[in-house]
């Protein structure tokens, strides 16, 4: 949700915060701006793209080489030249970037019209410059007024701010909002995220929340809420930058849905060795002792990453046999959920950023519980937060449908599953060798499905005039099926809608027609005769049916009208088998379409917002 960059040093700053914020667009892009200084603030912005950024910026030839810039996913007021960011103070001495939400914008915005401030956007960023301007009028230094506005805010956010009387410093402010500070050699920057920094840096700072930065030339100091400074060590980024370029693909989503079989391997690799019978997965602390005392796995995600989660539930409950529950997070924290010392919570995100799955973090180890964070992004706050982490590792995913998270979220299910089962006595050996070297052969089988990507484009061109679809499954089926509905939703734009199987003739059957269309998912063997029952009940209402099915599977054939074969393995693994094609389907209706596949209409890749 929204992207900020900012930098200080002795280069022209416009160029870098324009790259910084191309890396930046896939947390929102209905509009950008950038503010620099040079003896006074000068500010461009404008309503769309960065292109249009640049565009503008071309006529501007802006100098200084200090300055910040933003690339927003509206939340409040439309996108518009007046609401893009950085806002600025009536005097046009303060300029700031800022994503996040302010929750008591209201209250504040009437205080400070009364007092005779003219607000010219109907953002709620727009009450922080107005609110330091007035601190300013009764504290002494830039940074004492920030802060005494800074605890007038209820709400979440990450502040990049300069001003023309403090002209040697950026100070950027955290809370519940992503920021990372980038250590150069005489220059410093601010940004969202990693890949802003990557190609001047690679020695970071992730800023805590309540943590201040005072970014100078040759220096960053780190302070709290009370200005006492704080220590904490450079975090050095290890992966590369080509991680998030597009590799001649047309897009990043299809890059992405390539990678899955070498993030596979990589991830597999690491935490299974194909002669032992445990799983590597050093870094998780949970043990026998911890689990002895768990009665019940919250898993708590939000979109995607909660399909995911659901998969890790059914999986929980069947292999290791723990009473285990998904809830989508922006729902738990309202629900009064009984959580205690015996309640073992596993998060799951590509981010780690998502603003109500860490609410749902924080109330569980406020309530005792232990959590687990299944997470994507190295350093994101839900990794530092939780207990425990297992990283995905997946390498940056830039598209904001997502693939090869979701798949190394799986993985993760699978993992933490296993290693619970194993601990707990659930899984003997036998069932252990078979799982490891079904899990093994993963990458190779995704690499087969992948090889069909021409016959599944061919599929999807063939429905590019459907008005919608429904998607049905039974079991780890119906989790999969989920996700393929969504990924249409996302990047289709086509009402996409997912049944399990078993529920059509409780209402929704009524909905088919001639014409209507259908996919089935069939990767539980065990299930498979009641899903293709119900295949058959859409059939006689006169629905075209395509169907997801193991190889071998000869029956489907004779139902469906048209069937995507995928390797068959282990019950436990379909469900990541069976989504490849979904993706790649979803994929090709997109693009047949004409959409932006890796910027989707009003989406953003990282949601820190409620
Ligand atoms: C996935 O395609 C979506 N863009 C979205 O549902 C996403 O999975 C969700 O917002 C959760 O994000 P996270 O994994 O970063 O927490």
């Amino acid at each position: 949700m929204c992207g900020i960059v900012g930098y200080i040093g002795d280069r022209e700053a416009t160029p870098i915060l324009v790259e910084g914020l191309k890396t930046l667009e896939y947390r929102g892009y209905d509009s950008a701006g950038v503010a620099i200084y040079n003896d006074k603030i000068d500010l461009v912005k404008t309503k769309g793209r960065l292109k249009d950024l640049v565009k503008t910026l071309g006529d501007s030839n802006m100098k200084g080489t200090m300055g910040i810039g933003h690339t927003r996913w509206a939340t409040h007021g439309e996108p518009s030249y007046l609401n893009a960011h950085p806002h600025m103070n009536s005097d046009v001495d303060i300029a700031l970037v800022h994503n996040g939400i302010i929750e008591n914008y209201i209250e504040l915005r009437e205080e400070l019209i009364e007092k005779g401030y003219k607000f010219v956007s109907e953002t709620d960023t727009e009450t922080i410059v107005h609110l330091i301007t007035e601190s300013e009028k009764t504290t002494d230094t830039f940074l004492d007024a920030i802060l005494a506005a800074a605890s007038r805010i209820d709400g979440s956010y990450a502040l990049g701010v300069i001003s023309h009387k403090n002209p040697d410093e950026i100070i950027a402010v955290r809370k519940e909002s992503p920021l990372v500070i980038g250590i150069g050699e005489g220059e410093n920057f601010i940004a969202s995220d990693i890949p802003a920094l990557l190609k001047h840096t690679r020695n970071v700072y992730f800023l805590e929340d309540n943590e201040i930065a005072i970014l100078r030339k040759e220096s960053v100091k780190l302070l709290d809420m009370d200005k006492n400074e704080v220590k904490k060590e450079i975090f050095r980024v290890t992966w590369d930058m080509d991680a998030a370029e597009k590799a001649g693909f047309n897009h990043f989503m299809l890059k992405e849905i390539h990678e899955q079989p070498r993030v596979m391997r990589d991830v597999l690799a690491q935490r299974i060795d194909e002669t032992s019978t445990e799983i590597k997965l050093d870094q998780l602390k949970i043990d026998k002792e911890l689990l002895k005392r768990v009665n019940k796995v919250y898993l708590v995600a939000c979109g995607t990453a909660s399909y995911a989660a659901e998969v890790g539930k059914e999986l929980l409950q069947k292999v290791a046999r723990i009473p285990a529950v998904m809830e989508t997070a922006s729902e738990f924290r309202y629900k009064d959920p009984i959580i205690d010392e015996n309640t073992l919570m596993i998060v799951v995100s590509q981010s780690g950023e998502t603003a109500d799955t860490l609410a749902a973090l924080r109330m569980a180890k406020k309530s005792g519980a232990y959590v687990i964070a299944a997470v994507n992004v190295v350093g994101s706050t839900m990794a530092r937060e939780a207990d425990d982490v297992l990283y995905l590792c997946a390498g940056p995913e830039i598209a904001v449908a997502s693939t090869k998270a979701y798949s190394a979220q799986l993985v993760a299910m699978y993992l933490i599953s296993i290693k619970i089962g194993r601990l707990l006595g659930k899984i003997n050996d036998t069932e252990f060798i078979e799982l490891r070297d079904a899990l093994l052969k993963l990458p190779t089988q995704i690499e087969k499905i992948l090889a069909r990507e021409e016959e599944i484009k061919m599929l999807a061109y063939k429905h590019l005039d459907m008005k919608n679809i429904f998607y049905i499954g039974r079991g780890l089926d119906y989790a999969a099926s989920l996700e393929g509905a969504l990924k249409i939703k996302e990047i289709a734009y086509l009402h996409a809608e997912s049944y399990p199987a078993g529920e059509l003739k409780h209402g929704p059957i009524a909905l088919i027609e001639n014409g209507s269309v259908l996919m089935g998912i069939l990767g539980q063997e065990y299930l498979m005769e009641k899903t293709i029952s119900n295949i058959k009940e859409v059939k006689a209402r006169g629905a075209e049916v395509i169907a997801i099915a193991l190889e071998g599977n000869e029956k489907v054939k004779k139902i469906a009208d048209d069937v995507i074969y995928v390797p068959a393995t282990h019950w436990m693994l379909t469900t990541l088998l069976v989504n490849i094609p979904q993706q790649l389907f979803a994929y090709y209706i997109a693009c047949g379409l004409g959409h932006d596949v890796d910027k989707p209409r009003n989406l953003a890749k990282s949601v820190t917002v409620e």
